[in-house]
């Protein structure tokens, strides 16, 4: 059964199934010859405008035609398809030679850094670690420290207070009280936590910071005991070589009172806009205990002495590493981070 029109057609489609190169080409010949506007579908759609007698003869020839062509396309189409998927299969073989590629790793943030060798150092002096609440009393962070009412400390200007009584604590000072309290001499203890204050913000001050406070507490401790504590701190932190100086200065908690500086990292002390062209940095604060602090908590001052100081952790993470701003400890940058890896 064949038909010169119908023949014409699928000459013209077997030449084109013979050339495709591709399952798209193949598609492409599909739709050409049986696809809705389709060559023999046309065919098929016109048998109505052809003479009676031959509507039969090419009707039958076309529909013949149709079934051996979509067989064919079927056939193509399944091999053309298969060979794609194999190629493409190939193509992303696993090259086993290839070197690894390093999952990224996280990293302890810089002040956390910071806080463990802290915590390291004096761990190996014999003290242990204690919290406190950061949500405090008036009480602890400064009725019982010794900080009288007029003290500047509590000016509305310098503490969050969260009610009459109430409020974030300025250091971590309110944790001697609370630890003499709890236990019996000796004390030796640090204490590491955030604290709060109405600061403004600049290179060297945050509004919450966070504070090493350290307590020892026991019979016939003395400045000596202090200086030296903190000198050894100063070396293990910044290495043999570092340079700290203490100058006098005043606490309502302790007496004799100090502040410790370390030597501008930026300038090498001679002055910067970092150290405020003074040279040197502020680390800490700190004393022998306050006689009237001891008997706050019910120990003998006739008996006892003790020291205190109060470091501030991002200062100290400065100096260590060099960082001339310390805003950059809260950014959260990870260009920043990803150096403390
Ligand atoms: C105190 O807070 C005393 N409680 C320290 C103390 C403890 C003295 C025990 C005696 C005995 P001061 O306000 O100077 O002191 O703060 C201590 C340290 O915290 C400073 O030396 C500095 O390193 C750090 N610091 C203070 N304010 C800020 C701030 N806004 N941002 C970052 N660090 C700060
Ligand atoms: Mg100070």
């Amino acid at each position: 059964m064949a038909h010169p029109r119908v023949d014409a057609i699928v000459e013209q489609a077997r030449a084109a199934v013979a050339a495709a190169q591709s399952s798209s080409e193949l598609e492409a010949v599909r739709v050409g010859v049986l696809g809705r506007q389709g060559s023999l579908t046309q065919l098929l759609r016109s048998l109505g405008s052809l003479a009676p007698e031959e509507r039969p003869l090419v009707g039958a020839a076309a529909n013949e035609a149709k079934r051996a062509l979509e067989g064919l396309l079927d056939a193509r189409l399944a091999a053309a398809s298969e060979a794609e998927r194999q190629a493409d299969r190939s193509r992303r073989r696993l090259d086993l030679t290839l070197p690894g590629r390093r999952p990224p790793k996280g990293s302890f943030h810089p002040l956390t850094r910071v806080h463990d060798e802290i915590v390291a150092i004096f761990a190996g002096l014999g003290f242990s670690v204690a919290e406190g609440p950061e949500i405090e009393t008036d009480y602890h962070n400064f009725e019982a420290l010794n900080i009288p009412r007029d003290h500047p400390a509590r000016d509305m200007q310098d503490t969050f207070y969260l009610s009459e009584s109430t409020l974030l604590r300025t250091h971590t000072s309110p944790v001697q009280i609370r630890a003499m309290l709890a236990q019996k001499p000796p004390v030796r203890i640090i204490v590491p936590g955030k604290v709060y204050r109405r600061d403004v913000v600049d290179m060297t001050h945050s509004p919450m910071f966070h504070q090493v406070e350290g307590l020892a507490v026991d019979h016939g401790i003395t400045m000596a005991d202090l200086k030296g504590t903190l000198e050894l701190f100063a070396r293990e932190m910044f290495g043999p070589r570092s340079r700290i100086r203490f100058r006098p200065s005043f606490f309502p908690f302790t007496e004799p009172s100090a502040e410790v500086d370390v030597v501008c990292f930026l300038c090498h002390g001679d002055g910067c806009r970092l150290c405020k062209e003074g040279g040197w940095l502020e680390i800490l604060g700190c004393g022998m205990v306050h006689p009237r602090v001891l008997e706050n908590v019910g120990y003998d001052p006739e008996e006892l002495t003790g020291w205190a100081f109060g470091m501030g952790i991002e200062r100290i993470a400065m100096l260590k590493y060099g960082i001339d701003d310390l805003r950059l400890f809260f950014e959260n940058d990870l260009r920043f981070l990803e150096q403390f890896a």
